[in-house]
């Protein structure tokens, strides 16, 4: 049995052909995959991460995250995209809001804002810190100008020597400006491996690092991952969840729905839509086609955005994620006066009203022509954070080879950083701007 539940019934209504007719290239696509015959194949290392991962680093990585709870009150997470988000995700799915934890991580390259790191730079110079710095490629600008200033904190604080204890890379394992400086100045390392890119790098120690210091239970998460690669792993519709929202996705696209929109009706799902954009909209938005891909935290955003979704163009369909059971919940209680009229829903739990509100919304959305997937997860915790991970990873493969384009490469990123070099004078840019 499938840990994600999903329910297409209110998709379904608006596709002229159903998924399951597309069973045939599903399963010749699944054969591309797992042959690691298409485009791209060189980086489908993340497939079997759930079951062939590295042991020993793995173990290291535990040893390194009790020793970092033990010396230090703050952990700085250099990093951006890939080397960023499936940690900030799994720690925001995961955490209690309002309950402090003795380590408190702070992410820091993911933007090159002067405010926040003269602010950041400020606050850790009473406090006992350490560094894990992540890039795969080890030369992206954003982390490299953010571990330059941070490594010389650390170094007039602890002096050279002993920062350097305090200094966790996490890059290739052969290449880049990362890798030699991390070898030259012998701090811990771990690897991404060669055939996972950044967006797929959640279960290496480019996520496990950080959600590991954080106490989060990381055998689970690997455990809930490995169960969605064994459920994954048959290409039939019947059984694969992943493959059916891939396929539904595609055809609604296809049908000229041109945005998704992720929805979730818990504040701690925010960042697990910002991973999920990051893992599609840089792998299908290529070759000028690829969903737009948006997200949007309810009931707020219904403040906002709902009059659009309501009634504005018609060219998006919602993706959304109930959690049927949260950790906590609250009742409403009776008033004497009812002043505010919400007698009529004493007795009622928060999280009953929030399904309400759930059901509410997407049968208005529904009826207002747009399109609605639902995927329920039964809880946040650690072994769903892991199951969802690989989950929305296949279906990406999938979805992006659908479309025809390569689900791991991102050529458009380069864009910007080009004008960008040449506009700082970096040598070799001159000519990208006249
Ligand atoms: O998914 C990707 O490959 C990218 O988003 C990268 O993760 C991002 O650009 C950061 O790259 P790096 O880890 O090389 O610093």
């Amino acid at each position: 049995m499938s840990h994600v539940e999903l329910y297409l019934k209110d998709a379904r209504s608006f596709l002229s052909a159903q998924p399951e007719s597309f069973q045939e290239k599903i399963n010749q696509i699944h054969t591309m995959i797992h042959e690691k015959s298409g485009l791209g194949n060189e980086f489908l290392g993340w497939l079997d991460l759930p079951i062939h991962y590295d042991k020993e680093e793995y173990q290291r990585i535990l040893k390194a995250s009790q020793k970092i709870r033990k010396d230090s009150q703050v952990l700085v997470v250099i990093g951006i995209g890939g080397s960023y988000l499936g940690a900030k995700a799994g720690l925001e799915f995961l955490r209690k809001p309002f309950v402090k934890d003795s380590l408190e991580i702070i992410f820091a390259g993911h933007q090159m804002s002067s405010e926040y790191m003269a602010n950041l730079l400020d606050y850790l110079q009473d406090k006992d810190f350490s560094i894990n710095v992540i890039s795969k490629s080890g030369t992206t600008t954003e982390p490299a100008i953010a571990f330059r200033m941070l490594k010389s904190v650390l170094e007039d604080k602890y002096g050279v020597e002993q920062s350097k204890k305090r200094i966790y890379a996490t890059t290739d394992k052969a290449r880049g400006a990362l890798h030699s400086l991390s070898k030259t100045n012998g701090y811990e390392m771990f690897v991404i491996p060669d055939d996972v890119g950044g967006r797929f790098s959640v279960l290496t120690a480019v996520g496990l690092l950080p959600l590991a210091c954080q106490g989060i239970d990381v055998d689970s998460m690997m455990n809930g991952a490995k169960d969605a690669y064994h459920r994954f792993s048959n290409p039939n519709l019947k059984d694969n969840e992943a493959y059916l929202y891939a396929a539904t996705r595609a055809l609604l696209y296809e049908s000229g729905k041109k945005i998704e929109m992720m929805v979730g009706y818990e504040p701690n799902l925010l960042y697990l839509n910002e991973w999920w954009k990051q893992l599609f909209g840089e792998s299908e938005g290529k070759d000028h086609k690829g969903l737009f891909v948006a997200s949007a935290g309810f009931s707020t955003d219904l403040h906002s955005l709902g009059q659009y979704i309501q009634d504005g163009e018609r060219h998006l369909f919602e993706t959304v994620i109930q959690v049927v059971e949260p950790h906590r919940d609250v009742v409403l209680t009776k008033e004497e006066n009812d002043l505010d009229e919400l007698n009529y829903l004493s007795g009622k739990t928060l999280s009953y009203v929030n399904l309400q509100a759930l059901k509410g919304t997407m049968m208005a959305h529904v009826d207002g022509g747009v399109p609605n997937i639902l995927i329920q997860i039964p809880k946040m915790d650690s072994y769903t954070f892991g199951y969802l991970v690989y989950f929305f990873e296949i279906a990406c493969a999938m979805s992006a080879y659908w479309i025809g384009v390569n689900p791991f490469n991102q050529p458009g990123v380069e864009a910007y950083k080009k004008n960008m070099f040449a506009l700082l004078g970096k040598k070799g840019f001159e000519h990208y701007i006249k």
